[in-house]
């Protein structure tokens, strides 16, 4: 029952005000935010590279309210990617984007949010390597896959998340596995209502394998998002089944959740390519983070108690 009362907390300016001004809070964000500048990230960039994982970065930020800031969001994006071409790492860390930090939300929003994504695309491919827009809110979706759909006409790389709670997701993979596209399945985090999502764990476990076997009879690309055991278990069933080879799909998880799994499963060959999260506006993400397991909010609960 917590989850979505923290989710809808995850919207409020004033909790946002509270939980940022708590004095243990950076502690906690820390196991999942772990840096707020390019400076910061480097050293964990090459670390999770040396270990033989992938990265895909987000610089975190949403729901921005002037087009200045979705500017500063593309220009964070391509500064990030400058560094990682000094680092000669282009091709072992990819981008996650969220529109609406590039100011999808706002007035012309769907183009705004596709010119300033563009050049990060362009400069992602310049380094060899791609983006992924992120799935928000089912109110952002057709905006999000028209955006990838125009932006895959010059940069066929360039991935989608999709969300297994959502009732329109079996459609959406359909058709972004007949177009070969690179595929993220998650289950989804945000706080949605039964008229378009399940609301029960175990019809969105099913959803969820019922679209991961269609991406893997698919043509595309699929990126599985999960931490779940029996899904990854369920996930390399399926790939072997469709006679997909190792280097045809790859497991992806969030940096600070189920470590000792990202190193087995690239021990075992798998491409395992961890999500990392980095800047100062966490909030949202982090408060997602606490709604996906109720014992975050109890360690951080009790961290403000025993300080
Ligand atoms: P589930 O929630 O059932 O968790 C399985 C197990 O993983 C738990 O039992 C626990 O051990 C561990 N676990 C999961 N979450 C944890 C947490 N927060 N803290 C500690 N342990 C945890 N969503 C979205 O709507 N749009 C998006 O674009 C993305 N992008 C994205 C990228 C990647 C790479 C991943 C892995 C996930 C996302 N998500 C997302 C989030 C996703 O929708 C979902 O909320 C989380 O992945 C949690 O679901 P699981 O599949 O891990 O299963």
């Amino acid at each position: 029952m917590l989850g979505p009362v923290i989710l809808a907390a995850s919207r409020s300016d004033r909790m946002r005000r509270l939980i940022s001004a708590a004095p243990v809070t950076k502690q906690v964000v820390d196991r999942f935010i772990p840096g707020e500048t390019v400076a910061d990230i480097v050293p964990i960039i090459k670390d999770l590279t040396a270990r033989g994982l992938e990265l895909t970065m987000d610089v975190v930020g949403e729901d921005i309210t002037t087009p200045e800031q979705a500017t500063a969001a593309r220009d964070a994006y391509l500064a990030l990617i400058d560094h990682l071409k000094d680092l000669g790492l282009g091709e072992r860390v990819e981008m996650s984007v969220k529109l609406s930090m590039f100011g999808q939300a706002l007035e012309g929003g769907h183009e705004l949010a596709l010119a300033n994504v563009r050049p990060v695309v362009e400069a992602a491919a310049a380094i060899g390597t791609t983006v992924t827009l992120d799935a928000e809110d089912h109110t952002t979706l057709d905006s999000m896959f028209a955006i990838h759909e125009d932006l895959r006409k010059d940069f066929p790389q360039t991935g989608c998340v999709i969300q297994a709670y959502l009732f329109r997701t079996e459609a959406d993979a359909r058709r972004l596995a007949a177009s070969g596209s690179r595929v993220r399945l998650v289950k989804g985090a945000y706080k949605e209502p039964a008229e378009v999502a399940y609301q029960q764990k175990h019809e969105i476990d099913k959803a969820y394998v019922r679209i991961l076997r269609t991406l893997m009879e698919g043509e595309g690309y699929p990126m599985v998002g999960s931490h779940d055991p029996r899904l990854i278990a369920i996930a390399q069933e399926l790939a072997h089944k469709a006679g997909r080879k190792l280097d045809e799909y790859e497991f992806q998880m969030l940096y600070g959740i189920r470590g000792e799994e990202h190193l087995r499963l690239a021990a075992e060959g798998h491409r395992m390519r961890v999500y990392t999260a980095y800047g100062t506006d966490w909030y949202g993400y982090f408060m997602r983070r606490l709604a996906e397991k109720p014992a975050n909010l109890r360690f951080f609960l009790r961290s403000m108690v025993s300080k």
